[in-house]
């Protein structure tokens, strides 16, 4: 275990060489959550968590439905305040987002009446780049994902795939030091959510960003990570944490052959299996 520790550290501090900015460790310690309802007894959703991401690293939370992954993302996020325990952010105890996060939701979540552009430009606003920045920004990263004949469009003209790419293009023009993301490629087909994870990839290895990404799909989970944290059912606890040993940069095609994959795969699909088992 300590030596898995030390590992992240060393795998994320190969990476973080890049970035200027001040670390964002994440720290989540001995976090219990209960849902209050009137009617019935309060819902234990998260149990007993404690989750030491150092910068840059990209986690995995998987785990089966309604076992508090969403929760957890949004209290690491500030958004839910935990019952008990405590969340750090940078040394920092988290209250409320902050601007140097940013967010990619299963259903793209583009402002109807704006074009794509101006939806980056919204997002880049909202962070605090100065006005004159924001248009050459937003065209660089509509680039990026390949939309930039399609600033001037608005969301009911775009596909599905299309509108994940804005979302993706949205948060990391704001150079976010941490992103939280929420089952970001599920609602997409398996040819557009495979160039998609590519894509998002390719960009966030070069960004030193910490990434925690929820995902229903463990083949997803081990192709992108450098660690996958599963959770048994709910009331949620950390069941499994472990370290993908795939090189970087990955290739999400071939590296699905590989026996590291092969190994973490069955590791993985065994627990999860227990778990839905007994739910
Ligand atoms: N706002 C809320 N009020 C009351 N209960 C809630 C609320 N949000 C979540 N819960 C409950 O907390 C538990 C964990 O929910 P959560 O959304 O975190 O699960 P999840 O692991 O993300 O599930 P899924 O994979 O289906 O998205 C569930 O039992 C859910 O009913
Ligand atoms: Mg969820």
């Amino acid at each position: 275990m300590r030596e898995q520790a030390a590992r992240a550290v060393e795998m994320s501090a190969a990476r973080g060489a890049a970035g200027e900015a001040a670390s964002l460790d994440i720290d989540v310690v001995d976090i219990d959550h209960y849902f209050r309802s009137q009617s019935d007894r309060p819902v234990h959703a998260v149990d007993d968590v404690s989750l030491q991401i150092p910068q840059g690293q990209f986690v995995a939370l998987v785990g089966p439905s309604g076992c508090g992954k969403t929760t957890l993302l949004n209290m690491i996020a500030g958004l839910v305040e935990p019952s008990s325990g405590r969340i750090m952010v940078g040394g920092t105890p988290i209250k409320g987002s902050r601007p140097e996060f940013g967010y990619v939701f299963a259903r793209d979540t583009l402002l109807p009446w704006r074009t794509v552009r101006q939806n980056v430009e919204f997002v880049l606003a909202m962070s605090g780049v100065d006005r004159r920045e924001r248009a050459g920004i937003a065209n660089d990263w509509l680039k990026r994902v390949g939309l930039q004949d399609f600033g001037d469009a608005y969301r009911y003209q775009l596909s599905q795939g299309m509108r994940q790419r804005v979302a993706i293009a949205r948060t990391l023009a704001t150079r976010p030091r941490l992103i939280l993301m929420d089952e970001p490629f599920a609602a997409l087909d398996a040819q557009t959510r495979l160039i998609l994870q590519n894509e998002f990839i390719r960009l966030w290895e070069e960004t030193g960003a910490t990434v925690v990404f929820v995902t229903h799909d463990l083949t997803e989970a081990i192709l992108m990570s450098d660690r996958v944290v599963l959770m048994t059912r709910r009331p949620g606890r950390i069941k499994i944490d472990k370290l993908i040993d795939l090189p970087r940069p990955r290739n999400l095609e071939a590296d699905r052959f590989t026996p590291e994959f092969r190994l973490s795969y069955d590791q993985l699909s065994d627990a999860l299996r227990e778990e839905l088992d007994r739910l």
